[in-house]
């Protein structure tokens, strides 16, 4: 369980009683301001992966780990019948407020309707904390396609937070995958429990939907070692 502090966040912002961002640290990364106003974003101020994640969004879209609800509010204007879902409270709360039709507080591995697109924005990966996580959340992620149906999910290769100053590499080779982070958050002088995030380069992503027979194609690059791939029934 969280405290939910993302929520509450998320919630002060939607109110009116905005007065400071997030702070996020991880194991490997020092301090670092998450702007509350960045998860209210409209599509122009999107990244161009995620733009480009919403032009190829059809059919019944299913949103997951939605927030403030930006990108199902973007397909809903477009007339998409979108389904958001969340496990922060104060995201569904605010997704509602906001005008989503159809948020649900529900993590994703309970989720059983299917769909023609499911959504995972924002180093998407992240929710499956950790590498030998993997393979079930892409299994239950495949168990919600529809049979043309499409998995559109962004994350970064984020060896370069390994690189020291003259370009040396500092990894530990014996330790977990380099991707796999404790993430810090606070809120107004509050922590939140440390929590898994997991960022995947592409090929260990490739490698993983091939063993759980999904096809993943890389659609797109993005500035700073990121991507945005496009996983479907093989
Ligand atoms: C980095 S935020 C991204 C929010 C939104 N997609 C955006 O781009 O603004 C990740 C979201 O995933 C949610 N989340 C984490 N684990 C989840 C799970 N197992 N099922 C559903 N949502 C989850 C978090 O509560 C959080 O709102």
């Amino acid at each position: 369980m969280t405290k939910d502090l993302f929520g509450k966040a998320l919630l002060d912002y939607q109110s009116g009683n905005y007065t400071e961002d997030i702070i996020t640290s991880t194991n490997i990364s020092e301090d670092d301001e998450l702007p509350i106003p960045y998860l209210f974003r409209r599509f122009k101020e999107m990244p161009k992966l995620e733009q480009k994640a919403l032009k190829l969004a059809r059919g019944t879209i299913l949103d997951v780990g939605c927030g403030a609800g930006s990108h199902t509010l973007y397909l809903q204007e477009k007339g998409f019948s979108v389904k958001a879902i969340d496990i922060s409270e104060g995201a569904i709360a605010v997704a509602k407020k906001r005008g989503v039709k159809n948020a649900v507080l529900k993590s994703l591995l309970d989720e059983t309707e299917t769909f023609d697109t499911v959504l995972l924005l924002m180093n998407g990966t992240g929710i499956f904390q950790e590498l030998s996580e993997v393979s079930k959340y892409l299994k239950h992620l495949k168990s919600l396609l529809k049979p043309d149906g499409q998995i559109l999910i962004d994350s970064s290769d984020i060896k370069y937070m390994y690189e020291d100053d003259d370009g040396g590499l500092w990894i530990d080779t014996q330790a977990n995958y380099y991707g796999e982070l404790d993430y810090y958050l606070s809120y107004q002088g509050e922590d939140e429990i440390p929590m898994k995030w997991l960022y995947l380069d592409f090929e260990t992503l490739n490698l993983a939907c091939q063993s759980v027979g999904l096809k993943c194609k890389k659609i797109l690059e993005g500035e700073h070692f990121d991507y945005l791939a496009q996983l479907a029934l093989k």
